[in-house]
Parts: structure tokens; C-alpha cells; sequence
């Protein structure tokens, strides 16, 4: 009987490799075609807009003939997604089919190309992923062996892409540095390789983030034209490698950065990659990111359909001078403006050496007795009295050397031997390996004291405001130092894995020198991320445009701050600040006791009013409309509800001259059919001509309007609702 099932089953498997020879992944609008032909290479043919079911693309020249996930071989002049080098020193593989694997559940459907090296017991899968709700498709790969010793992996990409090129590809990258990131590029693909990358070991988005878009009908725009779009799912370093020979491909290879991280792969020990995630939309720049927003609000941002307290940060308020007066006066004039959430910025801990500057302390996770006398409870009671919630600011990856935490366990930081350490922050700084379980276990408890004794803590801030250097582990064995920059992020992921299931309603932000951690890596466990220190409310607007291709609105914290903006030394109205915070999670980031009665009323205001948008903004379409990256002067977006009943208006000024020319606005994602009752919000001063005007969505998406913006950093926020 069981010799009968076994059978049974494999004909079942054999007859699923023979059908599976052509497979066709489709979201609604895309289709992935691959061929599995067991016993030889699999190939990937297509990825582009849906294919239907009666049209051929064989028959139409447009299936191409690529690796699925090409292997350094016997075709060793080309790129390639892998490179292993077996114990007997021959680097080559040659993976041919084995099986096809098709799983359902919960609206989501697998699929798993295994393959084998024709000789070595070494297998890799490639995995995609498709959803009945969203246009993403998820990749990854994992590989394993069975040979006598160990295999050491070089190149072990998450993502091979080939792309039919268009006629003229330019491709989106989102590059920056601490105060600027995200800055949007924009560059026609030539031949040759363009290679965008991180080797900050901790924060992966100091510099680029791990995310771009392939635009095939020449320069990108918003609204039109044919566009793929891939993020990587890694909070570590990362290579996105687009190689652009004489062919009429575009290869794109996107997974974990392999410098000084070959690995050292055991028998039997499964390599899984990091997901790649990428879509196609002919709806333009703006078409791919709301496929991705989609997906992350409903797959991969930790209470991704969740609305977001309006909240005060301490920082810019206080800095370092935290104490519980102050703690109590800032949450008592945030809760009077109509504020939800305060959280107390750095400054609040250290015993022995309590936290006055950059210089201490990180580690010393207990109360600053000095500083707050009557402890976090003391600070709880004041949110509650004011009828707000609390949360609070750790650095828990990190120390400095003057610290409790670093004279008592020194090899807990990452070092290397014989080497004198170099400092960050405060001259000080370094980063724990967490690579070490007892480190593991150390940060865990970090988060899990503070809960279990204030479980009223709502929210805490996860800063991270070092690069890994000194790379080197006093845990790992000599022969596996080169997995440091992984087995950090491993560690880090089991970490935020056990807070997460422990703590399921914790409220947590990622924040790392401002907007170095911005990525699909870690996000499942937080529910937003600082998105820069620079609150500059004309720089946001820069920033937020282009962390918007990306990353969700209800993700994307966006913070009033004061005028002089700290940063930049900008003076910008409040409306100006409040209507570019509130195009993201709005909070504020200043001491509420300096603003005048004026703006306070003003603020009050624009809260309840933000309070009244908080769903269209947060869980609306995203339609980026007029760049601020095209210098034209002006930029504009707005979001709508999927079922087009109600939107919110964007428009800013970025450049004032006298007799400055302003275009029409046009809208975008309305229902040319509807009526829209316009209604202008943060109203200083007069309202627009337009508030209080029904126009139909036809009429505001073809003709548009004529925006008064005639002054310095002039802004407009408009309501757009349906009305019978
Ligand atoms: C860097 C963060 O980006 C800031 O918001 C603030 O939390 C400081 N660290 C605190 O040291």
C-alpha cells in the first residue's frame, strides 16, 4: 500500500514537472514566464505586462531565452546569481530541473523551481511568490548541498531579472546621505554595468536605498509609461547590479552585498536570500509605487493597515535636557494641541554615567535617577493624566566606551585583533556583535524589561547611529568571519522577530542616523521609520517625494518642526511645515511651550483636521503628480481611496520670483464620472477661489485649476470629496 502511494506520488510530481514546462505567473496585470523542463537548465523567458491566454509569445519573438538564476560554469564570462566553489576546488555548477512545486493558501500562491548540479548533491530553489490582493511578486533562493565539506558560496544573489529593453530605459535610484536622503537620480541605462550598493554593515540606506525603477518608454514619468520596480527585503549591505551588454537585455541582479561575506556553507545547512520584490505598472513611476504600497500595507509593514497616532518627539524640543518636568509640560501642551502619542527622545537613561551628550552611557539601559526622579512610571502617570499615550528612544544595537554595559563585557563589541578600535559618535561609539547569542539576548531584554515593567510603553523609537567598523566578530570561528555582516542581520532578525511575537501591539519606529534603515528588511517588525533628522519643511518635500516611490505614507514619519529649522536655518510658516508633515505620519518635533498663541491655534487646528484625512492619507492611493525634482518651480501629489470617494491635495511652492509663471493643476486617480466638492484645509488667512466648488472628476483630471500660490513657500491643501 505504501509502495502504491509513493508511487502514486510520484507519477503525480512527474506529471507536474511535465505540465509545469511553461509556467505563468500572473498578478492582475503582470505576467512572469518561465520554462522547467526537468533534467535541463530552467529558463527565464518573460516579465512584463500581462500575457493573455490565446496570444503566443513564442510566436511573437518576445519570450526570451535566459538562466533562471545563471551559475558561474561552463559560461564563466558571463554575470551571474551564484558562484559556488566545492571542497575539491572546482568553482562551476550546472543546475538543471529536478521538480516543480506549486503551493495555495491565504490568497497567496508559491511557486518552487528546484534544481540540482548534474554532478554534486548541491541544489538551489528559486521561489516566487504572487498574491490574489496585490501586483508584487516576491523571489528568493535557497541552497543547500549534501557534499563531504563544506561549499563556500561568493555570489548568492536573491534576484536574477532579465528586462526586454524598450527603446529608451532609464532607470530611478533613491541615493543620499545623514540630512539628504533619499534624493531621487535619474539616468538613461547605457552599456556597460551601473551598480548601486551598501557596505555600511547596519544602516543600508545611508547611501542608496535598496530599491529602483526600470522605466522602458524613456524619462520617467509619474502617471505613464511602462515601468518595473524592485526593492530588496534586507536591512544589510546589498548589491543591485544592472549589466547592459549589446544584447537587447537589461540583466539585473539584486541580492546581499558578497564583499568580505563569502559564505561557508555546511552540509545539509539551507542559505535562504533575502526577498526581492518587484512589479511592473504602465501607470508610470506613480502605477509601481502603489502596487508596492499595496503590498507592504498588506504584507510586509508591521500593522500595515493600522492608522498612525499623531505624535511629539522630544528631540528637537529638549535634546539631551530631558526630566521629568519638562517630560510633563511637553506632553501637557501636546495633548492641549490635540495630540495622541509623546515619546521622550535620548537623554533619559545612564546610572554611573548618565546619558548628557553622545559621548555615554548607551548600554545603561536604567533610569537617569537625577534626571527623573520618580522613573518611566512617573512619566506614564503624566501621559495618562494628559490623556495621551508614552513611548520611548533606545539605541539597544550599540555602547560607548564609557559605559556600565562596555567595561563589563568589552568583547561584546565588534573588534578586530590587534587592531586599536575606531570610534563613532561622541568619539566613543561602537557597535554590539550581534552575531553572539548572549548579545542576542542581551538587546531582547532590552526591549523586554522596559515592557514588562511599563506595558503601558506604546511605542519605542529604535535608533541605530553607527556604521560597522572594526569588522570582526570575537564570537564567529576563524573560518567564518566573512559571515559577520549576515549573521548580524540574522541576529537582529531573531531579535525583532521575538519582540514582535511577544509584544504584538508594540508600536515600534526605525530610525538610524535619521533615514539610514529604510527598507523591506526590517519593516515587518516596525511600523514606520524616521524618514531624516533634517526636518527642513522644503527639503522634505524632496525627501518625502522620493521615499514615497518606495515606502507608504502611513510608514513615512514627517515631523512640524521649529522655525529656525536646526538643520538647514530655513524660516517657513507653520502651514508650510504642518501641509508637508501632513503629507506623511504627522507628528511635530519641537518644544510646544516656545510657539506662539497664534501658531498653537493654527496647530490645534491642522491636527483635528489631519485626524479628519489621517485614512485617505495613510491608506489612500498614492498619484505623485508634479515633481519637485523636474524644478519647475511647484510640486503636487494627492491621495485617493480605492473606492475614489474621497481625496486629499497636495501642492507646494518651491521657488518664489516675482511674476513667476504657475501652471494649471491637474488631479490624477479621481472618477471622471464623480463630482468632487472641493474644500481648502489649513486655511491661513483667505480660502482659494476653488473651496466650496463642485467640479467633476473629469473636469479636474483634463483641465484643472488655477492654484493661487503667490507667496514664499506658499502651500494648499484641498479636500476632494464625491457629492451626489
Ligand atoms: C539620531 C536620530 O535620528 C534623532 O532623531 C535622535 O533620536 C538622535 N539620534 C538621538 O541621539
Amino acid at each position: 500500500m505504501k509502495k502504491l502511494l509513493l508511487l502514486i506520488v510520484s507519477v503525480l510530481l512527474f506529471v507536474e514537472t511535465i505540465q509545469a514546462e511553461h509556467i505563468r505567473l500572473s498578478t492582475k496585470g503582470s505576467t512572469l514566464l518561465i520554462t522547467a523542463t526537468h533534467g535541463k537548465s530552467p529558463r527565464f523567458r518573460y516579465f512584463g505586462a500581462r500575457l493573455n491566454d490565446v496570444d503566443n509569445p513564442f510566436d511573437a519573438g518576445i519570450a526570451f531565452n535566459e538562466a533562471l538564476y545563471p551559475e558561474f560554469g561552463a559560461q564563466c564570462a558571463r554575470e551571474m546569481a551564484i558562484q559556488a566553489t566545492h571542497p575539491d576546488g572546482n568553482q562551476s555548477l550546472e543546475l538543471v530541473v529536478e521538480s516543480v512545486e506549486r503551493r495555495s493558501g491565504n490568497g497567496a500562491h508559491i511557486t518552487a523551481i528546484h534544481t540540482k548540479d548534474k554532478h554534486y548533491p548541491f541544489y538551489v530553489t528559486v521561489f516566487y511568490k504572487t498574491y490574489d490582493d496585490c501586483e508584487v511578486i516576491e523571489t528568493w533562493t535557497e541552497m543547500r548541498h549534501t557534499e563531504k565539506r563544506p561549499v563556500t558560496l561568493y555570489r548568492f544573489a536573491s534576484a536574477f531579472l532579465p528586462i526586454r529593453r524598450g527603446t529608451d530605459n532609464w532607470i530611478s535610484h533613491f541615493h543620499g546621505s545623514w540630512g539628504a536622503e533619499g534624493y531621487l537620480e535619474e539616468e538613461p541605462l547605457i552599456g556597460g554595468m551601473k551598480v548601486i550598493r551598501n557596505k555600511d554593515g547596519v544602516r543600508n540606506t545611508q547611501t542608496d536605498n535598496p530599491s529602483f525603477m526600470y522605466s522602458l518608454d524613456g524619462k520617467p514619468q509619474e502617471l505613464s509609461g511602462r515601468v518595473i520596480g524592485g526593492t530588496l527585503a534586507w536591512g544589510g549591505n546589498y548589491r543591485i547590479a544592472f549589466a547592459n551588454d549589446n544584447s537587447n537585455l537589461t540583466r539585473i541582479f539584486v541580492g546581499i552585498n558578497e564583499e568580505q561575506s563569502h559564505y561557508i556553507l555546511e552540509p545539509k545547512e539551507v542559505f535562504t536570500t533575502p526577498v526581492f520584490a518587484f512589479t511592473y505598472s504602465n501607470e508610470g513611476k506613480s502605477g509601481v509605487s502603489r502596487n508596492i504600497h499595496r503590498w507592504a500595507r498588506l504584507h510586509r509593514l508591521n500593522h500595515g493597515t493600522a492608522l498612525r497616532p499623531i505624535l511629539l518627539n522630544s528631540w528637537e524640543g529638549v535634546y539631551f535636557k530631558v526630566n521629568q518636568e519638562v517630560m510633563d509640560q511637553m506632553m501637557r501642551d501636546f495633548a492641549d494641541l490635540g495630540g495622541e502619542l509623546f515619546v521622550m527622545d535620548d537623554g533619559w537613561f545612564g546610572d554611573k554615567y548618565p546619558r548628557n551628550n553622545g559621548k555615554t552611557s548607551l548600554g545603561d539601559w536604567m533610569v537617569c535617577k537625577e534626571k527623573l526622579p520618580k522613573g518611566i512610571e512617573g512619566l506614564i502617570g503624566s501621559a495618562k493624566s494628559h490623556g495621551i499615550k508614552f513611548g520611548i528612544w533606545i539605541e539597544p544595537e550599540m555602547t560607548n566606551t564609557k559605559s556600565e554595559l562596555f567595561e563589563k563585557y568589552p568583547d561584546w563589541v565588534i573588534q578586530q585583533p590587534y587592531r586599536e578600535m575606531k570610534t563613532g559618535r561622541g568619539g566613543t561609539q561602537l557597535v554590539l556583535d550581534l552575531s553572539n547569542p548572549a548579545v542576542q539576548e542581551f538587546v531582547f531584554k532590552v526591549v523586554d524589561n522596559l515592557m514588562t515593567k511599563h506595558p503601558e510603553i506604546a511605542y519605542i523609537k529604535w535608533d541605530d547611529n553607527m556604521t560597522l567598523v572594526n569588522y570582526g566578530s570575537t564570537y564567529l570561528p576563524a573560518e567564518k568571519q566573512s559571515h559577520l555582516y549576515i549573521e548580524y542581520h540574522r541576529g537582529m532578525d531573531k531579535v525583532l522577530r521575538r519582540i514582535h511575537e511577544k509584544y504584538p501591539n508594540l508600536i515600534m519606529q526605525s530610525c538610524a542616523s535619521g533615514g539610514g534603515r529604510v527598507n523591506y528588511g526590517v519593516l515587518p517588525y516596525y511600523d514606520e521609520f524616521w524618514t531624516s533628522d533634517n526636518t527642513d519643511a522644503l527639503q522634505r518635500v524632496y525627501m518625502q517625494w522620493s521615499i514615497s516611490n518606495f515606502y507608504p505614507s502611513n510608514a513615512m514619519a514627517a515631523h512640524v518642526s521649529a522655525h529656525k529649522n536646526h538643520q538647514s536655518k530655513r524660516i517657513t510658516p507653520l502651514k508650510f511645515r504642518f501641509d508637508v508633515a501632513m503629507m506623511g505620519r504627522l507628528g511635530m518635533e519641537l518644544q510646544p511651550k516656545d510657539m506662539s498663541e497664534k501658531d498653537k491655534t493654527f496647530a490645534r487646528q491642522a491636527i483635528a483636521t489631519y485626524k479628519q484625512i489621517r485614512p485617505v492619507v495613510q491608506q489612500g492611493d498614492l498619484y505623485r503628480i508634479m515633481s519637485p525634482f523636474e524644478k519647475t518651480g511647484y510640486a503636487s501629489l494627492m491621495y485617493v481611496t480605492p473606492e475614489k470617494e474621497r481625496a486629499v491635495f497636495f501642492v507646494y511652492k518651491m521657488e518664489h520670483f516675482v511674476r513667476q509663471r504657475c501652471p494649471i493643476f491637474r488631479m490624477a486617480g479621481l472618477d471622471p464620472q464623480k463630482r468632487y466638492k472641493l474644500t481648502e484645509l489649513n486655511v491661513s488667512g483667505k480660502a482659494i477661489r476653488q473651496s466650496g466648488k463642485i467640479f467633476t472628476g473629469e473636469y479636474l483630471m483634463n483641465s484643472g485649476l488655477d492654484i493661487e500660490l503667490n507667496t514664499e513657500y506658499a502651500s494648499r491643501v484641498l479636500s476632494v470629496e464625491a457629492v451626489e
